[in-house]
């Protein structure tokens, strides 16, 4: 029988975190970044996990997909890098971690819950026109858009093609 369970991230799922993120992001994003993208780093995942800022969902234990979340402004909480491994893909679990993230920006007493969608600037990609209808359809809004760059310049020589953030924002 498996057991799902969402809670948040301990230092001993950091590896299983960061070889999901690099491999999920490198493929679903393969038309955005040149060789040696990553999509997030050890260090980082470590500092994250010590905030807290990192749900997970593990089926036996074993980390099928996860969320980092925090707070973005006195009023904001956003959250970021919401995966699933594509094993698990399509079963409900990205939902469970977006509502699990909404009940916890609710119970410490948040405005708005914030999410930016990586996207090509120039052409449509079906796997992110998805993620901007699903959003639309959990409540968000979109506000407005900033090119990749702006916020990650030390990423920006990975880029192959044009590159913003659109950002969503829902109502608590
Ligand atoms: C986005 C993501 C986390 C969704 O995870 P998931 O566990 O498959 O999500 P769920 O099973 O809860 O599905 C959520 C909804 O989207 C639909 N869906 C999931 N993947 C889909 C796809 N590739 N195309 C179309 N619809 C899809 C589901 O049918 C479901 O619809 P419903 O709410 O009407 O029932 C996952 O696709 C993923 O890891 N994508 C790559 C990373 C990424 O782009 N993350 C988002 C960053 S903003």
């Amino acid at each position: 029988m498996s057991v799902l369970s969402v809670k948040e991230a301990i230092k001993e799922d950091c590896q299983e975190i960061v070889d999901i993120a690099n491999e999920v992001y490198f493929t679903t994003e393969k038309e955005f970044w040149k060789e040696g993208y990553y999509r997030i780093s050890e260090k980082d995942c470590l500092k994250y996990i010590s905030k807290g800022e990192i749900i997970v969902a593990k089926i036996n234990s074993k980390v099928v997909g996860f969320v980092l979340a925090g707070p973005k402004s006195i009023n904001a909480f956003e959250f970021s890098m919401l995966t699933t491994h594509f094993s698990h893909q399509k079963k409900g679990i990205g939902k469970i971690l977006v509502n699990q993230v909404f009940e916890n920006a609710k119970k410490e007493g948040f405005k708005y819950l914030e999410i930016e969608v990586l996207t090509p600037k120039h052409w449509t990609h079906s796997q992110k026109e998805f993620l901007t209808n699903w959003y639309t359809s959990l409540g968000f809004s979109f506000i407005n858009n900033f090119s990749f760059e702006s916020k990650y310049p030390t990423h920006a020589k990975f880029m192959k093609c044009e590159l913003e953030f659109k950002l969503y924002r829902k109502t608590i």
